[in-house]
C-alpha cells in the first residue's frame, strides 16, 4: 500500500500497468488497491481513462529514513495510531527506553489540552510525540511547555512564517489563528522516576478540515499561510535541531534563561485577558510569566501568578 502511495503522491498521473509493475500486482487488481486506499485514509484518487489514476491532492509523505537522519534519537514511524502521545506512552509502559520519538500519518483519535480533539488527516499535518526521561526532579518540568513552544516556533520560523508568536501556556497562532499546539503528558512520579512525552501537532500541508471532524477553533497550516505545499521531513529536521538546541539550554540553565525570550514573542503581552480556572473567571492585565513559567496576571493592582494545562486564556475586547 505505501509504495503505491509514494508513486502518488506527486499528484501527477500514473498509469495502471506502471502502478502495477511497481508493486507487482496485475493492472486490474490495482483498482481494487486504490480504493482500499482511498477508504482507509480518507483519500481522493481519481481514474481518468487513457491517463490513469492521480491522487486529487498531492502530498509529502513522511520517509523513515530522512526522519532517522535528521533525528539524535531512535524514531518510530507509524501510518494510523490513535494518538502518538498514547502510543508513546504504551512503550513506556511496555518497558521501551527513553529517549525516543513517535511520529504518525494519522491520528485516529489524536488529543488537544483541555479534552479537546486534534484533527489529524492522513499525510498532511504532523503528529509528533518524543519522550524524555526526566532525572532532575519538578525543577527540569518548570517552564518544560513553553520552552518547547519557543523551539516550535524558531522551526516555524524556519521554514518561512515570519508573523506570529505565542499564546500563554503553549499555542501557536498566526493572525488569531492555531497552527500547532503541545500537549505535555507525564507517567511516573515527579519526585521520583519519572518521564515526559513531550506532544507536538503542526498543521503543515492541511487545506480542508476533515470531512470527519469539526475544529472547534480558529486554525490555520503552514501550506494556507505560505502558499505552497511543505516538505514534512524537512520540516521534522528543523524541529528536531530547534528541539535539541532549547530542551538543552532548559536542562542546563532553567526556564531563566530563556524568560525574556518567550515574552519577546508572547502575542498577549501587556493586554487584558480573562483567565478561566474552572468556574471562575479572573480578569487582569498581562505582566508577563514567572521563572517557572507561570502567567503573571496584574488583577486590580495586584500581581498574581497562575499556572497549571488546564487554564484558558481569552483576549478582553477592549484591551
Ligand atoms: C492543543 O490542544 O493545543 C495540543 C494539541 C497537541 C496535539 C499533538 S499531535 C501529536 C500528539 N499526540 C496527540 O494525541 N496529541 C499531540
Amino acid at each position: 500500500m505505501q509504495s503505491l502511495l509514494r508513486l502518488l503522491q506527486d499528484g501527477q498521473f500514473h498509469s495502471g500497468e506502471e502502478l502495477g509493475a511497481a508493486v507487482g500486482v496485475s493492472r486490474a487488481a490495482i483498482w481494487k488497491r486504490l480504493q482500499a486506499l482511498e477508504a482507509e485514509l480518507d483519500l481522493q484518487i481519481h481514474k481518468v481513462r487513457g491517463r490513469g489514476y492521480r491522487l486529487e491532492k498531492p502530498l509529502s509523505l513522511l520517509a523513515i529514513d530522512a526522519l532517522t537522519a535528521s533525528s539524535s534519537v531512535p524514531v518510530t514511524l507509524i501510518q494510523q495510531v490513535d494518538s502518538t502521545n498514547a502510543e508513546a506512552l504504551r512503550r513506556l509502559a511496555s518497558g521501551a527506553i527513553p529517549p525516543y520519538l513517535v511520529i504518525a500519518e494519522q491520528q485516529t483519535a489524536g488529543r488537544g489540552r483541555r479534552g479537546r480533539s486534534w484533527a489529524s488527516p492522513f499525510g498532511e499535518n504532523l503528529y509528533y510525540s518524543l519522550v524524555l526521561r526526566i532525572t532532575g526532579g519538578m525543577r527540569q518540568l518548570e517552564g518544560l511547555s513553553l520552552v518547547v513552544g519557543l523551539a516550535l516556533l524558531e522551526a516555524l520560523r524556519g521554514a518561512g512564517i515570519t508573523e506570529g508568536g505565542l499564546k500563554w501556556p503553549n499555542d501557536l497562532l498566526i493572525d488569531g489563528r492555531k497552527i500547532a499546539g503541545i500537549l505535555l503528558e507525564l507517567a511516573g512520579d515527579p519526585a521520583d522516576v519519572c518521564h515526559v512525552v513531550i506532544g507536538i501537532g503542526v498543521n503543515i500541508n492541511m487545506r480542508m478540515a476533515p470531512a470527519s471532524q469539526v475544529i472547534d477553533q480558529p486554525w490555520t497550516s503552514l501550506r494556507q499561510v505560505l502558499g505552497e505545499q511543505v516538505d514534512r521531513n524537512q520540516f521534522v529536521a528543523g524541529l528536531n535541531r530547534q528541539l535539541e538546541h532549547y530542551l538543552q539550554l532548559h536542562q542546563q540553565h532553567g526556564f531563566a534563561s530563556l524568560r525574556a525570550q518567550w515574552e519577546a514573542s508572547h502575542l498577549w503581552q501587556g493586554r487584558m485577558v480573562t483567565l478561566a480556572t474552572g468556574a471562575q473567571a479572573t480578569r487582569g492585565r498581562v505582566l508577563g510569566v514567572d521563572d517557572a513559567g507561570a502567567l503573571r496576571l496584574d488583577v486590580a493592582g495586584q500581581e498574581r501568578l497562575f499556572s497549571g494545562g488546564e487554564l484558558s486564556l481569552r483576549l478582553h475586547d477592549d484591551s
